[in-house]
């Protein structure tokens, strides 16, 4: 049977790293990290992932601060309640909940976060930091899987790694943290032929296009260790990621579980992204 790789293990010491950071920096600063999470509209998801943001924070001594809005609301109002957290010294973080509304212009939006405000690592400076490979803030759901590497010994250097899914937030900025820890990346997605002879010769593979159970036995082999990113609810309101993971359990060496792998690991990686951007803001003081 192979390892399995234990995403609640880790973001709970990634957690346990965060909290005592908090304490340091309340002493040396008298403030805390502030984080503001933008939830616009009622998207179910959503609303599930901005409740684990503001508990994470919660635990951690991180404040936080949800502002829901209405879809009703205009670009106009909604450009001037984000500049107002831009504005506010006392912010230290700034997430838009994703996806907004169809009205709203997301890169837009997204383009008024300040790139030491933005948790997500979204913006233009901050892609352009990850792709020199140069100090930056980077997306936390790809952060999280090098953390687990990390964590487990898994070095990406020389490797063939395979990542499957070619998101803005997930599948390209890994693409590029492992380049830059001196992997062989290839970036496969829905429209890539013969991807299971790709996958077959892939030393890691990592799966995030968000098809449930797409990940099977004929697709890997004895030696793979697979980062399973996808969230995927089924009819029966369960929820599966994008690997068949009792059908690849028993033929691969290591693989993550959904829930409880990669999902843990994205909630930790923001706090500690909110810590960062607190840091950065009080460098000179
Ligand atoms: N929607 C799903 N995942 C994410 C995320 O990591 N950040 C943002 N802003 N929206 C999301």
């Amino acid at each position: 049977m192979g390892m399995i790789i234990d995403g609640k293990l880790v973001s709970a010491s990634i957690k346990d790293e965060v909290k005592q950071r908090v304490v340091e920096l309340e002493e040396k600063y008298g403030s805390k990290p502030k984080l503001v999470v933008f939830y616009v509209g009622e998207d179910k998801a959503s609303a599930i992932y901005v409740n684990n943001k503001e508990k994470a924070c919660n635990q951690l001594g991180i404040l936080s601060e949800v502002v829901r809005l209405s879809e009703e609301i205009s670009e106009e109002d909604l450009i001037k309640a984000v500049n107002e957290k831009v504005d506010d010294d006392s912010v230290n973080g700034i997430l838009v909940q994703l996806p907004l509304p169809k009205k709203f212009d997301e890169k837009k939006i997204l383009s008024l976060i300040p790139w030491y405000k933005d948790v997500d690592g979204l913006t233009e400076k901050n892609v352009a930091r990850l792709v020199l490979n140069e100090e930056g803030i980077f997306p936390c759901t790809p952060m999280g899987v090098v953390d687990l590497m990390k964590y487990y010994n898994i070095d990406p250097c020389g490797k063939n790694v395979v990542v499957v899914g070619r998101s803005i937030l997930v599948g390209k900025p890994l693409m590029m943290l492992l380049t830059n820890l001196n992997a062989t990346v290839t970036l496969c997605h829905s429209r890539t032929q013969h991807l299971d002879e790709i996958t077959r010769r892939a030393d890691i593979i990592v799966m995030a296009i968000g098809k449930p159970r797409f990940l099977t036995q004929n697709m890997v082999n004895k030696d793979s260790v697979i980062f399973d990113v996808g969230i995927n609810r089924l009819d029966d309101g369960k929820i599966c990621g994008d690997c068949d993971f009792e059908n690849l359990i028993d033929n691969v060496q290591a693989i993550t579980k959904v829930p409880g792998g990669c999902g843990p690991m994205t909630i930790a990686e923001l706090m500690k992204n909110t810590v960062k951007c607190f840091e950065i803001q009080h460098k000179d003081e």
